[in-house]
């Protein structure tokens, strides 16, 4: 493979266990050598790159370490017959900004099973305007679908609704035509949700109950949480009978305290959402429903375009939930 120079965000651990990020210089001779070497258009912010810059080792394992478990780019070199130079390409999830060298470098070499073929109806820079929140919405929408969930049940609701994975889930659900409660921190931010598309919006608080009660009212057909925790546990109490809850994150708490009585009495069901394993054909599904008819109407989320040099300002707010909608890398490309 070819040794081209180039820049990348890196984050080292430091004799004291601190964290240091800088901008360096690499070659593209330094990055695991694995079969399709793409030059990166267009990276993102998610929450667990944030993780990532900031040393968990929960999210990365070893340092020092370039994040970005999503990249859109341009095909350089490949030794797979799948890819050829000259595609366009983009990759999220699987071990990328992991424990692999991520979309935060300008350069990225990765197993050709991990690289879809940009759609068309795409661009690069939409595919990271969605990346791995417009893809975990999409995928958590298809959960509730193959159940069975019709608009035609009642009211979806969205938690961490100004959030990247919340905002393009309040998008998409709203353009298939469901009715999408979200709930945010930040109501402030009501008129943001409803030009998304929501149809009401409610305070985080109004979904964390600690009466302590095993069933609450009936509300919610079907659910999109992004929160874990006590919030997770109140919409199972709170959902209709036979709802689905598509859980896919943890903002407020990986724990979850519930009792049986959601599932055995309201026969509700708790659906697991893991876009970074998605088996390869369920993911061109995804990617090509979300280049086409659940595509958002991009300007209507908020979306703020950063270079490598004031990405880490992005990643104090994400880590703060000071972040509203999607936050896209572009390099420069020199
Ligand atoms: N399962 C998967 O494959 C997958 C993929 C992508 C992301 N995720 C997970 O999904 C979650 C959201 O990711 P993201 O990239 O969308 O992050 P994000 O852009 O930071 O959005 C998270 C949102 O959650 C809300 N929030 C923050 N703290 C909260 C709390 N204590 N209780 C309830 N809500 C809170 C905030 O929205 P409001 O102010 O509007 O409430 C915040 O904007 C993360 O846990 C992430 O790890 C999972």
């Amino acid at each position: 493979m070819k040794n081209i120079p180039f820049i990348a965000y890196w984050i080292t651990e430091e004799s004291d266990g601190s964290f240091k990020s800088q901008i360096i210089q690499r070659s593209t001779g330094d990055l695991p050598q694995n079969d399709v070497l793409i030059k990166v258009s267009f990276s993102s912010l998610n929450y667990k790159d944030a993780l990532s810059a900031t040393g968990n080792k929960g999210v990365t394992r070893r340092y020092p370490h370039t994040p970005g478990i999503d990249a859109s780019g341009i095909v350089v070199e490949s030794i797979s017959d799948r890819f050829k130079p000259g595609q366009m390409v983009i990759v999220t999830g699987y071990d990328l900004g992991m424990n692999t060298m991520g979309g935060f470098g300008e350069y990225i070499n990765v197993p050709s099973e991990w690289v879809v073929p940009l759609p068309e109806g795409l661009s690069l820079k939409e595919s990271m305007l969605l990346g791995t929140a417009g893809f975990t919405a999409a995928l958590s929408i298809h959960h509730l679908l193959r159940c069975g969930q019709k608009p035609d049940d009642g009211t979806l609701l969205v938690t961490g609704a100004t959030g990247g994975v919340g905002s393009i889930s309040v998008a998409i659900a709203s353009k298939l035509g469901f009715s999408v409660t979200a709930s945010t921190g930040k109501t402030a931010k009501a008129e943001y949700l409803i030009k998304l598309g929501a149809k009401t919006i409610i305070s985080r608080p109004e979904v964390d109950d600690h009466s302590g009660r095993m069933l609450l009212r009936p509300q919610w057909a079907s659910a999109i949480d992004t929160a874990g925790g006590n919030t997770l546990a109140t919409i199972l109490k709170s959902l209709k009978p036979h709802g689905n809850v598509a859980s896919c994150g943890n903002v407020a708490s990986p724990l979850l305290n519930t009792s049986v009585f959601p599932f055995i009495l309201n026969g509700v069901n708790l659906l697991g959402v893991n876009s970074a394993t998605t088996p390869m054909p369920l993911r061109l599904m995804i990617w090509e429903n979300l280049a086409n008819e659940w595509k958002p109407d991009f300007k209507n989320i908020y979306t703020k375009i950063v270079g490598l040099d004031e990405i880490h300002i992005s990643i104090e707010k994400i880590l703060k939930s000071k972040i509203t909608g999607r936050v896209i890398l572009e390099h420069s490309g020199k």
